[in-house]
């Protein structure tokens, strides 16, 4: 069934042509001045979860997908029982999973933002099904409003329909293409002290990329002091040698993560788990490393 559903994303060519000006328009508002600081940077972070260390888009997902599911129970059981305050209380979880959905959808966008390929057009349909979802549970607050329960119970209805088949796509964005794992999730730094390269081909200040057996390391020398992170970017796998370097902190090429040198901590997203950091000496002019 995955690959039947993957198939039919693939086929939607307009996938393509609707999502580069999206993606255009969401990194003007929050680049478009170079803004590395300013409001729309702490946005973009608040929204990524830099703050909490995690995805926030995965967290807020809940509150809609549980209020909608408790709606489809309170009605069908209101509709069993006639009672009325069940029909008062799954009104008011629809209501409350439409309060959730605009910082959902918001998250979602922050986060599809820096996606590409299959992940870009996979994450575009799932954040259109999810709209539509919410769409639907719209009409359906308001037919409720109205008067007209029958019409407004059908509505929601549709619109969980459309919310888990959004969330079936949601999930191959995370477990079919990987987006936003953690990309040195299964990186085995050594546990004794391996020699990476000779302390005379690192560089003073300069990010320069070495091997500790089959580890890619990225390593900054400052006078005795060395400090070494995985060169694999957490937030989508990309190589941080191929980066810059600005005081203590290290831009990822692809996306502009930024992480303290010294300690892997992420300064700003969309990255939200910090870069692995690894011990790091020179000892009889090599330099090594341990994790
Ligand atoms: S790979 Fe996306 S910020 Fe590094």
């Amino acid at each position: 069934m995955n690959e039947m559903v993957r198939n039919f994303v693939r086929q939607q060519s307009w996938l393509d042509t609707l999502g580069a000006p999206l993606q255009k328009a969401l990194t003007d508002f929050y680049h478009g001045r170079e803004n590395e600081s300013g409001p729309q940077k702490e946005l973009q972070n608040f929204l990524n979860g830099v703050w909490l260390g995690h995805p926030l888009h995965a967290i807020l997902t809940d509150v809609p997908v549980g209020a909608w599911t408790a709606t489809m129970v309170l009605d069908t059981i209101a509709s069993l029982s006639g009672n009325d305050d069940l029909e008062s209380a799954a009104d008011l979880t629809l209501a409350t999973g439409l309060a959730a959905a605009v910082p959902t959808i918001a998250s979602g966008l922050t986060d599809w933002m820096d996606t590409y390929g299959e992940e870009m057009t996979t994450g575009l349909m799932h954040g259109l099904t999810m709209t539509t979802s919410t769409l639907l549970y719209v009409g359906s607050l308001f037919a409720r409003l109205a008067g007209g329960r029958a019409v407004g119970v059908a509505l929601s209805n549709l619109g969980y329909a459309a919310m888990a088949a959004g969330a079936y796509l949601g999930g191959n964005e995370v477990y079919l293409h990987g987006y936003p794992i953690n990309h040195a999730a299964f990186q085995h730094p050594p546990s004794s002290f391996t020699p990476v390269m000779p302390e005379s081909d690192l560089p003073e200040r300069t990010l320069t990329k070495g091997q500790a057996g089959n580890l890619s390391v990225l390593l900054v020398r400052e006078g005795d002091q060395v400090y070494a992170l995985d060169d694999t970017c957490v937030h989508a796998g990309c190589s941080l040698s191929g980066g810059t370097l600005e005081d203590y902190v290290v831009r990822c090429p692809c996306h502009g993560s930024e992480y303290d040198i010294r300690t892997g901590s992420v300064v700003n997203g969309p990255a939200t788990m910090p870069e692995p950091s690894y011990e790091a000496r020179i000892e009889n002019g090599m330099i090594e490393i341990k994790g």
